[in-house]
């Protein structure tokens, strides 16, 4: 049975993924937390920094990370999660750069890196909280379409719209190569807890093939259907196509959540 959640509105939904960070950090100070960039949590990150400067709590020994960061730009770039994880969560909340783990961007030996990001983790104990957007293709962190469920950290291809994005914005040509280190899909099944947050109609196809549809190694995202602590957060609109669920105007009771099993 699948653990989902879907709140009635985008606010409902950007307060309730905040709260599932900060209370992941107040259970255990000790926490390793994972986030992720991207529109899906930028209001999240904004809101536990705002609760945080009205009621701080002691961080000293949580440690942060991010899913995945890109690679061959410079951290300068603002597109890259080190910076955006830096001013939305970690700035704010003044976690140490020691209890702050990201890969670097830039490296001659990325292999490396991504051994030795896996092992800094597993050296804290293990991921408590992983916190995952959803790609439009249906990746988690940067493992796209096709990914083996038994990949480790590693490089990996951007998809080929985010790439296109990136590329636009950093005026990087096509001879300059760019891809994204990343946990793999079995480094994510390993976490303790997970949260697949996804919000707004643009995602709802998606979130019922990653929910409804088979587990597949075509469907990154549909291999959390097999994880014992993942929770699916939704927003009505993203929870669209799932049953007995229609978006905003289709009987989302208000001032709640629903809280099914499925
Ligand atoms: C990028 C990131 C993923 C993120 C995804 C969703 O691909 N590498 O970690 O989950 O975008 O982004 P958004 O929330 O903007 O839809």
């Amino acid at each position: 049975m699948l653990n989902i959640t879907i709140m009635p509105d985008e606010a409902a939904f950007d307060r309730a993924a905040a709260w599932r960070i900060i209370t992941g950090m107040l259970a255990n100070p000790r926490a390793v937390i994972g986030l992720s960039t991207g529109q899906t949590t930028k209001n999240m990150h904004r809101l536990v920094s705002e609760i945080f400067a009205l009621c701080p709590f002691d961080v000293s020994g949580i440690t942060l990370f991010n899913v995945d960061e890109l690679t061959n730009l410079p951290r300068s770039y603002a597109g890259c999660c080190y910076t955006m994880i830096k001013e939305q969560i970690a700035g704010p909340l003044g976690i140490r750069e020691e209890n702050f783990i990201m890969p670097p961007t830039m490296s001659g030996d990325f292999e490396g890196e991504s051994r030795r990001f896996q092992e800094a983790l597993e050296a804290r104990g293990g991921i408590d909280l992983q916190i995952l957007g959803l790609g439009a293709n249906g990746h988690i962190g940067i493992n796209q379409p096709g990914t083996p469920f038994n990949s480790e950290t590693r490089v990996s291809p951007m998809d080929p719209v985010f790439e296109a994005r990136v590329r636009k914005e950093t005026g990087v040509g096509p001879e300059h190569p760019l891809g994204g280190l990343t946990l793999g899909i079995r480094t994510i099944m390993h976490a303790r807890g997970i949260v697949l947050a996804a919000k707004g109609a643009h995602k709802a196809d998606m979130v019922e093939r990653m929910i409804r549809g088979p587990v597949t190694e075509d469907i990154p995202a549909s291999v959390l259907q097999l994880h014992p602590n993942c929770e699916f957060l939704l927003d009505a609109e993203a929870a669209r196509k799932l049953n007995g669920t229609t978006g905003k105007e289709g009987g989302v009771p208000s001032g709640g959540d629903r809280h099914g099993q499925v």
